[in-house]
């Protein structure tokens, strides 16, 4: 283990992934770095919640919520390497930075809030709770995991800062709650102008939205924490953490909650890159209508782990039904998308799908992604399909490494 890390770390210190998003040019961002990204520290998801739960309230923050950070930031301990990696997801925000051993720590939050109404009740009960929260327009705020779990409490639905991947029109609160999540994820760069990558959608290809608003606004968030954003479409954010072997070629999927973002990737260089707008939450959403359900339930039964080779019952079945169709609809997009460009490179030899995103963690993903791509004349040879090491963190692993290259 020791061996391993220090490896890790000597590695990275000589070499440094050096891939660099976009550009023509040798990647020397190799095998044994990517190995060494994925020695990851996992979140103990309880840990952060209760660093988050530890601080004390911070009362009364202003309703635009435009002063300097109020929060105390979460510092990066000593050894962290410049350079951060951001995935920008409608479910869930998760960040990333490398310590000095060369490990990947990572911190997930659910991008979502509650308001509640302020009086001493509640307030003592969350202050018992150690439930952080700021006072907005006279309600109380609480946002990420802890927001989660106080809808569930209170029998609510969680508020969402974004919407089909992108900053939701419906939700005047959005841009202070995203503001309060980046705070508490990233903290304070090391150094002014720190280098953070964060995820945004590809162009959508089944709705009218509009990407260069929310790539902006998020810019515009990190900017005011003192980092230099920088954009990356995130499927090619799946290539950077999961296609290292194969020279950064072949094809990357995020399949989020709020959508579907396909990269296919060429020696690191994007071919062909598009999202839909149709993610699990698309999923809740019909299972939900053909049932009677509600939402929220509809994605607790999909969420409690389901097999989708074998439902059970009807309300597994309407789940299965729409994964299959979901699935079928993205691979008849890259199909046609991949056909119809003049400008494909050619891909020599067979290539590996892979799939990252909380929405291929259902149980026989890959077995109906395979079924589905048999029925279909797929235009690529492809060797493999197979899920991403850690679906919920590969978005935000690509980011970092992009900003790991430039920061190098
Ligand atoms: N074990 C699971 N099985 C099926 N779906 C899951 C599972 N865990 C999470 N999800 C779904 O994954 C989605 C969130 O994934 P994520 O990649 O974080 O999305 P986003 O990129 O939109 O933030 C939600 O729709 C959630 O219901
Ligand atoms: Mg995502």
């Amino acid at each position: 283990m020791g061996d391993y890390e220090d490896y890790a770390r000597k590695n990275f210190e000589d070499h440094g992934p050096k891939v660099n998003a976009g550009k023509k040019k040798e990647v020397a961002f190799g095998i044994e770095e990517a190995d060494a990204l994925n020695a990851v520290n996992y979140p103990a998801k309880d840990t952060t919640t209760k660093a988050a739960a530890k601080a004390a309230p911070v009362a009364a923050v202003p309703a635009a919520a435009t002063t300097e950070s109020a929060s105390t930031p979460v510092a990066a301990g000593a050894g962290v390497a410049l350079g951060r990696g951001l995935d920008v997801g409608t479910a869930n925000l998760v960040s990333s930075c490398q310590d000095s051993t060369g490990n990947v720590n990572l911190k997930i939050q659910r991008n979502a809030f509650i308001d509640i109404d302020c009086d001493d009740y509640t307030r003592n009960m969350l202050t018992r709770l150690g439930v952080q929260y700021v006072v907005v327009n006279n309600r109380m705020v609480v946002v990420g995991d802890p927001a989660f779990e106080l809808a569930n409490i209170f029998n609510r639905n969680t508020r969402r800062p974004m919407k089909d991947g992108m900053i939701s029109p419906d939700e005047s609160d959005a841009l202070p709650i995203e503001k309060m999540l980046l705070e508490t994820l990233l903290g304070q760069p090391q150094q002014q102008g720190e280098v953070c990558y964060y995820s945004v959608p590809a162009e959508p290809i089944d709705a009218d939205l509009n990407v260069v608003y929310h790539q902006g606004v998020f810019g515009g968030l990190l900017k005011g924490l003192g980092y230099e954003p920088k954009p990356l479409i995130e499927g090619h954010a799946v290539v950077f953490s999961e296609l290292a072997e194969d020279d950064f070629t072949g094809i990357g999927i995020s399949c989020g909650g709020g959508m579907f973002n396909v990269c296919v990737a060429y020696k690191s260089i994007p071919a062909l890159s598009f999202s839909t707008t149709r993610g699990g939450d698309w999923i809740d959403h019909n299972v939900a209508s053909v049932l009677g359900i509600s939402s929220s339930r509809a994605c607790g039964m999909k969420e409690k782990g389901i097999d989708l080779t074998n439902p059970q019952g009807r309300e597994e079945e309407a789940v299965e039904i729409y994964y299959r169709n979901l699935i079928a609809y993205t691979l008849k997009n890259i199909k046609e998308r991949f056909e119809s460009s003049a400008t494909m490179p050619k891909f020599p030899d067979p290539v590996s799908i892979v799939c990252a995103g909380g929405t291929s963690m259902v149980g026989g993903f890959v077995e109906v992604f395979q079924e589905e791509f048999d029925k279909i004349q797929f235009p690529l040879e492809v060797k493999e399909i197979r899920l991403a090491e850690d679906p919920l963190y590969s978005v935000s692993k690509g980011c970092l490494v992009a900003s790991l290259s430039e920061s190098a």
